[in-house]
């Protein structure tokens, strides 16, 4: 067994041949990528936040945020219509390029708010992935703008209303977006923005293909905790701390983007992820440590709200900036290892960036190699320097990523082999006939009126090598919802959505929650669970686990190929399991 076992490895690792990095003197263009939130204007007083706030000049490539698709007919949704168009919020947004030729003007489709259930179903079905595409098509071209973003969170989440097919079907309907696209000739561009749990990744996405069919990923490497952790932490640590266990060892910055890496996707594609904004908590009454990781009370969902963003666990950064000083009473400190400040005040507790943590984010992309830097979002800057310079951070992330020349990675590879690449969708003839939309053509039913604007060309950076993931030696797991969108696409104020509570796995439960986890079962338990409180329960099966709902243990079967874990609660794969005989199935399933 042990032999047959090393020899498989072996074997995979020749097949596979560890991918070799150097890297040389290269010279793409580097991107700075600026999301804007539409409903930011619905923002009072000195947050509102309008088209003409955007600060172009600092910016590469501007993302309009968001747009969505309509689960009747799949066709592109405007999701706020009054502003969107009426207003002409679109139009005002990529007549901007009048001033800023060089700068992209994109717009994204998807988002936290638009759920992932509708995605699902659209890219299942051909037929449904062809209307939404050209719908797509006539949107850009009517409206102007360089490309679209996919923000759909997350493919092949079952918590989101995904499904396991949607990993094949997403990458087709990636395929077909860009022959699309590239039949049109205009340059247009498609980025995506993506997670960074493993399992995540695991389940939705085909990493090396996508990375080669797309322009740009720009990686979420923030909101990496939250108050749905049920601990008060920092959210966009740049390295793992001590005190980061379990799911979140390699939830950092980091390691969050050398996954994607690992995973088979080119550095220089990767764009980094900074948060122009803060995650809050409301401490534990009585609770007198304000460290890392300390106790909260999950129930009051997150510290108050500002004062224009409005919504609990939140804090744009002019919020913080003008009112989380010292001289308000404040006890501001810093994340030694992540490299972020955090700051507390009774039982207020807020983890944020600064002017510093920007500059080592900006710091660790250039060491590294990494595309450029993309934020969440602009409208959250400090743009009327009420704390100082007009909007500081985007300065920052300008500074240092404007002369930047992102260095090209270069790989001995191997060809990857056929069975390991994922199936594919080949042109039909006719598909996406080439058919500029002529001006005074009869406009979709969701265009209330059309005159076709120009765009410029734009020659797509040459994607040459292929890049093959190196096998990691070492897996973890990581949490189930570690991805908010730090606001939701709707008016003021806006109420994030809360997906259904995990319980939490570094901090010991608070006394006050009702916590149900049984955390070790190191061995196969016997008979029936002890369901007196509701929750998640081991099996004897490595495979199964049972699920007491109102007191009555249901028993669950995992996919193929994954274990229950019962730290993590979830099905996982089976070396990350807590006992060892199901560590064990692991090994003999290997072969
Ligand atoms: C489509 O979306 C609407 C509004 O979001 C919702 O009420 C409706 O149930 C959805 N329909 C289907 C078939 O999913
Ligand atoms: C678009 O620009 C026009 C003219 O400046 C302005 O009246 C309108 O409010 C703008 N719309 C949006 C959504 O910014
Ligand atoms: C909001 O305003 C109130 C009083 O107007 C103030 O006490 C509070 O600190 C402000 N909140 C934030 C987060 O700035
Ligand atoms: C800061 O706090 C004051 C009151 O202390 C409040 O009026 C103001 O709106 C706050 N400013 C910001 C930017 O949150």
């Amino acid at each position: 067994m042990q032999t047959s076992s090393i020899s498989l490895w072996l074997l995979l690792t020749i097949i596979f041949s560890f991918a070799d990095f150097q890297v040389v003197e290269g010279n793409s263009d580097s991107r700075i990528v600026c999301y804007f939130s539409n409903w930011a204007i619905y923002r009072p007083g000195v947050g509102k936040y309008g088209i003409d706030d955007i600060p172009v000049d600092l910016c590469t490539h501007v993302v309009y945020s968001f747009i969505g698709v309509n689960n009747q007919t799949w066709e592109v949704l405007v999701l706020d219509p009054e502003v969107d168009y009426v207003d002409n919020g679109y139009r005002n947004f990529t007549g901007l390029r009048k001033q800023y030729p060089q700068v992209k003007f994109e717009v994204a489709v998807g988002g936290w708010g638009e759920g992932g259930k509708k995605y699902s179903e659209m890219v299942a079905e051909k037929s449904r992935r062809d209307v939404f595409i050209k719908s797509v098509v006539e949107f850009i071209e009517t409206y102007g703008f360089d490309g679209l973003d996919l923000d759909w969170e997350y493919p092949g989440a079952a918590d989101r209303g995904g499904s396991f097919s949607d990993k094949d079907k997403f990458y087709f309907f990636v395929q077909e977006l860009r022959r699309a696209f590239d039949a049109q000739g205009k340059g247009w561009e498609i980025t995506m923005a993506v997670p960074v749990a493993k399992f995540r990744l695991m389940e939705g996405y085909h990493v090396p293909e996508l990375c080669e069919d797309i322009d740009a990923i720009h990686v979420m490497s923030y909101d990496l905790r939250g108050n749905w952790a049920g601990f008060a932490d920092t959210h966009s640590p740049l390295y793992r701390r001590p005190h980061d266990q379990y799911a979140y060892e390699k939830l950092n910055v980091n390691d969050g983007l050398q996954l994607w890496v690992d995973m088979g996707c080119s550095p220089k594609k990767l764009i980094v992820g900074v948060p122009f904004y803060g995650r809050t908590f409301t401490l534990s009454q009585g609770n007198n440590d304000h460290g890392l990781g300390t106790y909260i009370n999950k129930e009051a969902e997150g510290g108050d709200p500002g004062n224009f963003t409005g919504a609990r666990g939140f804090l744009a950064y002019y919020e913080i900036c003008v009112n989380v000083t010292e001289k308000n009473g404040w006890t501001i400190k810093w994340d030694e290892y992540g490299h972020v400040p955090y700051a507390y005040k009774g039982t207020q507790w807020v983890g944020y960036e600064d002017e510093k943590s920007v500059q080592e984010k900006m710091d660790f992309i250039k060491a590294k190699g990494y595309g450029g830097a993309m934020t969440w979002a602009i409208d959250m800057d400090d743009f009327h320097g009420l704390c100082g310079e007009k909007n500081a951070l985007m300065k920052i992330l300008h500074k240092n990523i404007k002369g930047y020349k992102v260095p090209e990675p270069t790989f001995t590879t191997t060809p990857r082999p056929e069975w390991a690449r994922p199936p594919s969708t080949p042109a039909q003839p006719g598909e996406y006939p080439v058919r500029p939309v002529k001006p005074g053509s009869k406009p979709p039913s969701w265009v209330p009126s059309t005159t076709t604007s120009t765009t410029p060309q734009y020659t797509q950076p040459s994607t040459s090598s292929t890049y093959w993931p190196q096998p990691s030696p070492t897996t973890t797991t990581t949490t189930k919802r570690p991805y908010e969108e730090p606001d939701t696409p709707r008016p003021f104020p806006p109420y994030r959505p809360q997906q259904p509570e995990r319980p939490p796995t570094r901090p010991p439960p608070s006394p006050s929650t009702t916590t149900t986890t049984s955390t070790e079962a190191p061995e196969a338990p016997s008979g029936e669970p002890d369901c007196r409180q509701d929750g998640y329960r081991p099996a004897a099966r490595c495979d199964q686990y049972y699920q007491c709902v109102y007191g009555k243990p249901i028993l669950f079967t995992c996919k193929p190929g994954t274990v229950w874990n019962q730290i993590m609660m979830i099905c996982d794969w089976p070396e990350n399991s807590n006992r060892a005989d199901c560590q064990q199935q692991f090994k003999n399933n290997s072969l």
